[in-house]
């Protein structure tokens, strides 16, 4: 039996939830947003879908944060979205806001949930949001780009997905790292896979530039990062036990920080992967972390 409540039904939102409740892996939804009317006029959607699909998930739909309770997961994709010329940090304080609100409401009613934060900039957001509720929080981080990295592989050399292995980490969006000796394709290393086919930069680039080019045509990413979430709340509610590039939090120094590194994610999280990375991935997830501590104390400097 898996509750799950989603705080946010906008873009992102709709189509993690959508998504989630197709895959059939949960009992109860809640449906929580600002806007009067949203989630119950949404609600009318999903039950039109769940009858094709035969599957009979109960939701609960409101605006009324009081009854957003007894949840096992509460994923939050609620707030501003950056623009095409914008960088995920320029909402940041905007964002935080919200999830400051929030930490001081969620945890009270819904006190053996797991917090997954989707808002943007995810990471920095993640730690906020835990910084302020006390409770474990993941950040979505970097499994989106796991699939971007593959997809664009696999298209490139011609190949089944499947066959693409691979993971990325360090912070979700342009601050993003590829642990390149993770990446094979047949179990062949990148390197001589794709000899005279694909430079690591034509991926590299590829995958930190997509989402500013969907979100300049199409107005924002959905379909792309919103499957990697309910792989997410799927690989929790049916313990997978599955590897993603999440953030779970790590302390570093005088903060508690989310920077993604491939995780075990099952009904626990963790533990990380990272002692199996190469000495030069390794390299740059704890460059990542760095980069991430001072980026994360400047933007956190006037915060209360
Ligand atoms: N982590 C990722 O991979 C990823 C991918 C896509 C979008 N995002 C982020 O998700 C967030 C939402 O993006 P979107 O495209 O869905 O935006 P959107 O504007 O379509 O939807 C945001 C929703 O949040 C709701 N909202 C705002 N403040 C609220 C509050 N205080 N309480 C309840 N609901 C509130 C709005 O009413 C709206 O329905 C953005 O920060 C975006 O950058 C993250």
């Amino acid at each position: 039996m898996t509750k799950v409540a989603f705080i946010g039904a906008g873009r992102i939102g709709q189509t993690i939830i959508y998504s989630t409740l197709l895959s059939g892996a949960i009992d109860k939804a809640i449906v929580f947003d600002i806007v009067p009317d949203l989630p119950q006029r949404f609600k009318d959607e999903l039950m039109h879908a769940l009858a094709s699909a035969k599957i009979n998930t109960k939701i609960l739909a409101t605006n009324s944060i009081d009854e957003v309770k007894d949840a096992d997961i509460v994923l939050i994709s609620a707030g501003k979205p950056r623009q095409a010329n914008q960088n995920r940090t320029d909402v940041f304080n905007d964002n935080a806001k919200i999830m400051i609100e929030f930490a001081k409401t969620l945890p009270r009613n819904n006190p053996k949930a797991l917090f997954i934060i989707v808002t943007n900039p995810v990471d920095q957001m993640a730690s906020v949001f835990m910084k302020y509720s006390n409770r474990f929080t993941i950040s979505s981080g970097a499994q989106v780009e796991n699939m971007r990295l593959r997809s664009f592989i696999a298209e490139r050399l011609g190949v089944p997905v499947d066959v693409v292995d691979g993971f990325a980490g360090g912070e979700h969006g342009e601050g993003l790292s590829i642990f390149w000796d993770t990446v094979t394709i047949n179990n062949v290393p990148f390197d001589e896979a794709a000899k005279g086919k694909l430079t690591r930069d034509e991926v590299t680039n590829y995958v930190k530039d997509v989402a500013a080019q969907v979100i300049a045509v199409l107005g924002g990413t959905s379909w792309g990062p919103a499957t990697s979430m309910r792989d997410i709340i799927v690989a929790v509610a049916a313990n997978e036990n599955r590897v993603m590039s999440i953030a779970a939090p790590i302390k570093y120094k005088d903060e508690t920080l989310h920077v993604s590194r491939p995780t075990i994610v099952g009904n626990k999280i963790g533990p990380s992967l990272e002692k199996s990375l190469s000495e030069e991935d390794l390299r740059l997830l704890n460059a990542a972390v760095d980069k991430m501590y001072n980026e994360y104390k400047e933007l956190t400097k006037n915060l209360k």
